[in-house]
C-alpha cells in the first residue's frame, strides 16, 4: 500500500524544505546573532547522495515540490550537482532555491542546466548602505547583477522576499512595489517571525503589513488579486493596475496560514521538522538505507506537527501549547 504524508489534521504534504547547509556568508539581523553563531561539522551535514536518497522515498510518498534552502545554500560547494541528482527523481516537478543571491550571478546558468525551476531572493533594503547594515556587510551590486542574470537565463519569475521591521525598513514599501510595474518579479513582503527568539527583539521590530496598502491608497495605485503564481507558498498576491510583476504578503503572524500547511523540512544536520516554530524533531541520518525506516519516521514526526504555530501568543506574552524552537531560521530553512 503506498503511504501518503497526511498528518492528523487531514494536511497533505507534497512540499520539502531542504536546508543544505547551516552556513552563511551574510549575517542578517533577524536571522543570526552579530557575533554569529555555532555551525555543524561539516561530517554532521547529510551529504548529497544521503539527500537524493530521502528525497527519492518522499517522491513515493507524494512529494512534488523540492525548495534548496540554507542558511546559504550557494555556500554549499557543487549545489548544481545536487540539483542534477534531484531533478533526476520521478515525480519532482519543481526544484527551487531561496538565496541571499550574492553568489548567484556566476552560478545562475549552470543551476538552471541542472534542473532549477526557480528562485527567491532575500533583499531587504534597495539603498545600498541600509543593505549593508541589515545583511552586516552584504553588497546589494552583486543582489542586484543576480537578479538579472537570472531573467537572462530564465529563471523567472523571480520572488523577492522582504522582510518588513518597524523602524529598518518600513519606509521603502513604495520603492519596492515600483519594482514590480516594468518587470515580472512577485514582491513578497513578509512579518518578522520569532524564530528561536521569541522573548528578544522581535517585539520591538514586528511590523504587521496593513500598511502596505495604506501606501497603494496613498500612491493612487489600485490592485487586484493576482490569478496565482507558480508556487504553492503561503503568500496572498496582488497586482497593481498596469504592472507586469505582482506583490504578495506573507502574514503568519497576523493571519496565519497553517490551515493549508503542505510543507515539511529536513534540515542540514538531518533533523525532520514538522513545523518551522516548534521544537518537535527527528533525526534521519542514522536509518538512511533502511526506506522502509525512512519513511516511518518521516509518518512519526507528521503525527506531532501541530494544528497551528501561535506565534501571535508571543506578542501578548501568552503560554504556548508546544515548545518553541530554540533554533534560528539558518539552522531550519
Ligand atoms: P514558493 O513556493 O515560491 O511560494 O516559496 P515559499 O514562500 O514557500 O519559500 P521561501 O523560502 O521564499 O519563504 C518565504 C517566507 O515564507 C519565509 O521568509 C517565511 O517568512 C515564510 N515561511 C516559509 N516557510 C514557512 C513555514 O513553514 N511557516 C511559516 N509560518 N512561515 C514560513
Ligand atoms: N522572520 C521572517 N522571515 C525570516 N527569514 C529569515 N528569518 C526570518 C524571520 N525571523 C526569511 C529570509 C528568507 C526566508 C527563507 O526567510 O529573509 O527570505
Ligand atoms: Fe543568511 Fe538568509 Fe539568514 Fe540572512 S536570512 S543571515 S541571508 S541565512
Amino acid at each position: 500500500s503506498i503511504q501518503t504524508l497526511i498528518d492528523p489534521f487531514g494536511r497533505k504534504h507534497d512540499y520539502l524544505r531542504i536546508s543544505v547547509t547551516d552556513r552563511c556568508n551574510l549575517r542578517c539581523i533577524y536571522c543570526m546573532p552579530e557575533e554569529g553563531m555555532e555551525f555543524e561539522p561539516a561530517e554532521h551535514l547529510l551529504s548529497y547522495e544521503e539527500i537524493t536518497d530521502v528525497v527519492r522515498i518522499l517522491a513515493g510518498m507524494g512529494v512534488r515540490k523540492l525548495r534548496l534552502t540554507g542558511g546559504e545554500p550557494l555556500v554549499r560547494k557543487e549545489l548544481d550537482v545536487l540539483v542534477a541528482m534531484l531533478s533526476q527523481i520521478p515525480g519532482i516537478e519543481d526544484i527551487a532555491l531561496t538565496t541571499n543571491a550574492i553568489f548567484l550571478a556566476p552560478r545562475a546558468a549552470r543551476l538552471k542546466e541542472a534542473g532549477l525551476t526557480r528562485v527567491n531572493i532575500s533583499l531587504d533594503s534597495l539603498q545600498p548602505e541600509r543593505f549593508k547594515s541589515i545583511t552586516r556587510g552584504g553588497d546589494i551590486k552583486k543582489v542586484l547583477a543576480s537578479i538579472d542574470e537570472c531573467i537572462r537565463v530564465g529563471l523567472s519569475p523571480i520572488k523577492l522576499n522582504v522582510v518588513l521591521m518597524k523602524g529598518i525598513n518600513d519606509d521603502e514599501i513604495a520603492d519596492f512595489l515600483a519594482l514590480t510595474m516594468d518587470r515580472e518579479i512577485n514582491v513578497r513582503f513578509i512579518e518578522y517571525m520569532p524564530i528561536g527568539h521569541h522573548d528578544s527583539q522581535w517585539k520591538s521590530l514586528y511590523f504587521s503589513l496593513d500598511r502596505v496598502f495604506e501606501v497603494c491608497a496613498e500612491k493612487g495605485w489600485s490592485y487586484e488579486a493576482a490569478s496565482s503564481l507558480q508556487g504553492n507558498g503561503p503568500s496572498d498576491n496582488y497586482t497593481i493596475a498596469g504592472a507586469k510583476g505582482s506583490f504578495g504578503l506573507i502574514h503568519p503572524i497576523s493571519n496565519h496560514f497553517c490551515k493549508t500547511c503542505n510543507r515539511l523540512r529536513l534540515t542540514a544536520d538531518g533533523v525532520i521538522k514538522p513545523c518551522l516554530a516548534w521544537s518537535e524533531h527527528y533525526q534521519v541520518r542514522n536509518v538512511i538505507g533502511d526506506d522502509e525506516a525512512v519513511r516511518q519516521l518521516f509518518l512519526e514526526a507528521l503525527g506531532t506537527k501541530p494544528e497551528s504555530h501561535e506565534m501571535s501568543r508571543h506578542l501578548l506574552e501568552e503560554q504556548t501549547t508546544h515548545t518553541p524552537t530554540m533554533r534560528r531560521m539558518s539552522q531550519i530553512g
